[in-house]
């Protein structure tokens, strides 16, 4: 085949493959709650992504390394600064949204207190923001606080499984 005819054909390779593909994924795993429900998990792997290196450090599983130690807690702050709660809407628990999510529904009753947990989650990831950089024993004594909050939230909101 010359360069030519092969571009043609990886091109209609490609566009048959879209085509098959895009309405499907439209259809079962794109719509609004959809795409809100990917966007909060996103929001909690950065979560993760931050505090597992830092709970790294302080168990001694990666060394100690106080810019680095920072820039993590410095990052966890800012997202939870972020105002996210237009990623919660209506029928995106793990009743209405099976397989899709672990949120429970309780997170939407009255008496929810979730918004307290991720107040205190933000103190905690503030508290431990001021002192990460200062050493192993500073990072040690903040860090508990951050897990601690990051628990309590889910033990009383978060499913076990999908
Ligand atoms: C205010 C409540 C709350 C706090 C605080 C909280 N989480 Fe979560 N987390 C949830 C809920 C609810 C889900 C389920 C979200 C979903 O599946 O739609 C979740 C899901 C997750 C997930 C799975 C994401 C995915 O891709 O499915 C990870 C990882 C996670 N949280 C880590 C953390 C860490 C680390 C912290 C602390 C730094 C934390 N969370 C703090 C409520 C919380």
């Amino acid at each position: 085949m010359t360069m030519r005819f092969k571009t043609i054909f990886m091109a209609i390779l490609i566009s048959c493959a879209s085509l098959g593909a895009i309405p499907m994924v439209q259809a079962a795993d794109d719509d609004a709650v959809a795409q809100a429900i990917k966007a909060r998990q996103a929001g909690f792997r950065l979560y993760s992504f931050y505090v597992g290196q830092l709970f790294a450090m302080a168990k001694g599983e990666q060394e100690y390394n106080a810019d680095l130690a920072a820039t993590l807690a410095n990052n966890l702050v800012a997202v939870t600064e972020l105002s996210n709660g237009m990623m919660w809407l209506p029928e995106s628990d793990n009743t209405a949204r099976q397989g899709k999510t672990r949120a429970l529904p309780e997170i939407w009753a009255a008496d929810s207190n979730i918004g307290d947990k991720a107040q205190t989650l933000k103190d905690a990831a503030l508290g431990l923001s001021l002192v990460a950089g200062d050493g192993l024993d500073a990072l040690r004594g903040e860090i508990g606080a951050v897990g601690e909050a990051c628990d309590s939230c889910h033990e009383d909101f978060r499913a076990e499984d999908f």
